[in-house]
C-alpha cells in the first residue's frame, strides 16, 4: 500500500526522502512524489512509475520535505494523482495513506467556496480544508481539519513559510524515526532504518508537531508523551513487519483487508452498483488459479442466494469454446489484472457481445482497462507469490455481490450483512490460536500426499486448500467432494495419505461424519476443520482445527484462513522457500 515520508533536519531533504521511499518499494506502488522547502516556496516533483537511482532527482536544496509512493485507489495512476497534494495558493503540501471516506461531499463543499481541484484523489480535499482553517497556525488549521474527515488515514503535512511538519495519525499506522538534531516521519519502520533505529509508534489519534524546538504529541487536545524504542531487526525484516515471511505477514493483514474492503462497499447498506446485472440470464466467472477457486465459491454463493445459473471456467480453457453470449454476465476474477489468459477470455467474451466485469486489486491494471465495470478489492500489494489476503477479498466483494443481486426479504441480507461485519474479529481470534494448527502442520508435515475432503461450499475451499498446500510446500495434494472419494481415490488412502475434512455445520454435516468414518476405516489419519462448538467430530478424528462459529456461508473466510496458516507452517517445518516457491511466479503474464 502507498508510503509516506517525512524529513525535518540538516540534511538534503530530497536525497533522504527519495532514499526512504525507496526502502518502501516492497509494498508496491505505482506513483511516487515528493516536496521540498526552499526559501517561502515549494519544490514538487510527481512521476509515475519506478524511482531508480536517487541520483537521478535534484530538487532545490532545502532540509523540510515529504515524500509518498502511491498504490492507486480513487483515481488511476497519474501525475496529477500522485502525492503531495496541493492547496490553491501552492503553500500547503500533503501526503496521506488510508482513505477519506467522506471526501466527496467535502469536496463539494470546498468547491462551493471557490475552491479548485485538479486530482481524481480523496486525499487532495486535506489540503484545502486546512487552507480554510488556516490563520497562521499550521496545527491548529490540521487539528480542525482533521475533525471533519472520516475514513481511515495517516497525514503528513507542511507549509511553504513554516519551519515544521504537522502528522496526524488516524486507524492508519505513522512513525517517527529518532535522529540526532534530525527527525523522519514515515508509515512503515524500513523508510528510516538506514537513518536511525529509535522509532515512536504514534497511536490513534495522535497529532504531531516537528519544529527547530523538537517534536511534541498530542491527543484529545492534551499532550502526550511516547516511548522511543530500538529496533531490533535489520531493514529486511522491517520489510517483513517482523513476520518471517510476506505470506505469513500477509496472512496476518486479512483482518485489515476485510475491513478495508467492506468499508469501501458498505454504508447503511450495500453500497454496489449492480446496474450492469439488468436483463442478465447467466454468469459465467473466467480466472486462473486461486481466483479460479473464488470463482467457484462465488458460484455457491450466487446460485444458493440469487437462483441465477452460474457457470465457471478457467480462463485458458474458455477461448476455445466460448458459451454463447445472449444475455450473459461474465466476470473475470483477477489479484493483479494482468494474467495473460484472463485477459485474453475477456477480451473474447467483449467480442461477442457479453458484459464484462472485472473484480480486480491492482487498479489501472490492465484488466480493468479491458473491463465494462470494476470492483475493487482493497488487498494492497500482496508480495508472496500464494494468494492468501487478497483470496479473501475476493470472497468478501463476492458476498456483497450476491447479497446485492439476492431477492430475499431485507431483514435476512440485513443479517447476514451483520455477521460479515463481524469477519475481521473472527479473522482475529483464529490469528490468535495460530499455534494449534502450527502443531498440526508438523505432524503433516513428514508426508508427501494430503487428500482435501469437503462438501457444498467445502468442495471448493477444500480446493483451494490443496493448492495452497501444494504450491508452498510442494507435498502432493488433492481436493476432491467427500461423495467422490468411493470413486477412484478410496484406492488412494491408507496410513500414509492423511485427509483434511471440512465439516461445515449445514445441511451437509451429517453424510460428512460418515465420509470421516468411511476414510477411518481406510486408515488415513483425519484432521477435521470444524466449529468450535462441535463435540461429536472429536469422536472419530486424530485432530481438530476448531475455527469460530458462524453462519456456513462464511466459512469459505474462516476454513480458508486456517488451511492457509496450515499450509504455511507445513511448508516452514519442511525447509521450503515459502515466499517465492519454485517455478511459480507472482504475476503470469503469458498464456
Ligand atoms: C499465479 C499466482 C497465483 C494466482 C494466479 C492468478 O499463478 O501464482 O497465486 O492465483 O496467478 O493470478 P491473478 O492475478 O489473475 O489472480
Amino acid at each position: 500500500m502507498c508510503g509516506i515520508v517525512g524529513y525535518f533536519g540538516f540534511r538534503r531533504a530530497d536525497q533522504v526522502i527519495i532514499s526512504a521511499l525507496k526502502r518502501l518499494e516492497y509494498r508496491g506502488y505505482d506513483s511516487w512524489g515528493v516536496a521540498v522547502k526552499h526559501g517561502n516556496g515549494l519544490e514538487i516533483i510527481k512521476m509515475v512509475g519506478a524511482i531508480g537511482d536517487v541520483e537521478n532527482y535534484s530538487l532545490a536544496e532545502g532540509s523540510i520535505g515529504i515524500g509518498h509512493t502511491r498504490w492507486a485507489t480513487h483515481g488511476k495512476p497519474s501525475e496529477i494523482n500522485a502525492h503531495p497534494h496541493k492547496d490553491c495558493n501552492n503553500k500547503i503540501a500533503v501526503v496521506h495513506n488510508g482513505i477519506i471516506s467522506n471526501f466527496q461531499s467535502l469536496r463539494e463543499e470546498l468547491e462551493r467556496k471557490g475552491h479548485k481541484f485538479s486530482s481524481e484523489t480523496d486525499t487532495e480535499v486535506i489540503p484545502h480544508l486546512i487552507e480554510e482553517e488556516y490563520r497562521g497556525d499550521l496545527i491548529e488549521a490540521v487539528m480542525k481539519a482533521v475533525e471533519k474527515l472520516k475514513g481511515s488515514f495517516a497525514i503528513v503535512v507542511m507549509h511553504a513559510e513554516k519551519e515544521e511538519l504537522v502528522a496526524v495519525r488516524y486507524k492508519s499506522p505513522l512513525i517517527i524515526g529518532v535522529g540526532d538534531g534530525e527527525w523522519f516521519i514515515a508509515s512503515d519502520v524500513p523508510a528510516v532504518l538506514d537513518y536511525t533505529n529509535r522509532v515512536i509508534y504514534l497511536e490513534d489519534g495522535d497529532i504531531l508537531r516537528i519544529g527547530n524546538d523538537g517534536f511534541k504529541i498530542w491527543n484529545n487536545g492534551k499532550e502526550v508523551e511516547r516511548r522511543v524504542e530500538t529496533v531490533p531487526w535489520s531493514i529486511e525484516d522491517a520489510e517483513k513487519g517482523g513476520y518471517e515471511h510476506f505470506m505469513l505477514k500477509e496472512i496476518h493483514e486479512i483482518p485489515r483487508v476485510v475491513e478495508d474492503t467492506l468499508f469501501e462497499y458498505l454504508s447503511e447498506g450495500i453500497d454496489l452498483d449492480v446496474s450492469f446485472s439488468a436483463g442478465i440470464s447467466e454468469i459465467v466467472f473466467v480466472a486462473c488459479g486461486t481466483s479460479y477457486h473464488a470463482s467457484l465459491i462465488g458460484k455457491y454463493l450466487i446460485e444458493k442466494l440469487t437462483g441465477i445459473p452460474v457457470r465457471v471456467e478457467f480462463a485458458s480453457e474458455f477461448i476455445y469454446n466460448p458459451p454463447p453470449m445472449g444475455r450473459t454476465l461474465v466476470i473475470a476474477i483477477t489479484q493483479s489484472g494482468e494474467t495473460a489468459d484472463t485477459l485474453e477470455a475477456m477480451r473474447m467474451a467483449k467480442k461477442l457481445g457479453a458484459k464484462v466485469v472485472a473484480i480486480v486489486n491492482v487498479l489501472g491494471s490492465t484488466a480493468t482497462r479491458i473491463a465494462d465495470n470494476i470492483l475493487y478489492t482493497r488487498a494492497g500489494p500482496e508480495i508472496s507469490v500464494a494468494a492468501t489476503k487478497s483470496f479473501i477479498a475476493q470472497l468478501v466483494v463476492l458476498y456483497l455481490l450476491a447479497l446485492k443481486l439476492s431477492k430475499m426479504p431485507g431483514s435476512e441480507i440485513e443479517k447476514l450483512v451483520d455477521e460479515l461485519r463481524i469477519m475481521p474479529e473472527l479473522v482475529r481470534k483464529i490469528l490468535e490460536r495460530e499455534e494449534e494448527i502450527e502443531q498440526i502442520a508438523e505432524e503433516i508435515a513428514k508426508y508427501e500426499d494430503i487428500m482435501y475432503i469437503g462438501r457444498g461450499i467445502g468442495v471448493a475451499i477444500a480446493m483451494e486448500g490443496a493448492l495452497k498446500m501444494k504450491e508452498i510446500s510442494y507435498i502432493h495434494a488433492e481436493a476432491y467432494p467427500a461423495g467422490e472419494l468411493k470413486h477412484g481415490p478410496f484406492a488412494l488412502l491408507g496410513r500414509e495419505t492423511p485427509v483434511i475434512a471440512l465439516l461445515v455445520s449445514d445441511e451437509t454435516y451429517e453424510i460428512m461424519l460418515n465420509n470421516i468414518k468411511e476414510v477411518k476405516a481406510r486408515e488415513s489419519p483425519v484432521i477435521a476443520l470444524a466449529d468450535e462448538e462441535d463435540r461429536e467430530v472429536e469422536k472419530y478424528v486424530d485432530f481438530v482445527i476448531r475455527l469460530p462459529k458462524t453462519n456456513p456461508l462464511y466459512t469459505a473466510i474462516t476454513y480458508s484462513v486456517a488451511l492457509q496458516l496450515l499450509a504455511y507452517y507445513t511448508a516452514k517445518k519442511r525447509g521450503c522457500e515459502i515466499d517465492k516457491p519454485r517455478n511459480l511466479a507472482k504475476s503470469v503474464t503469458v498464456e
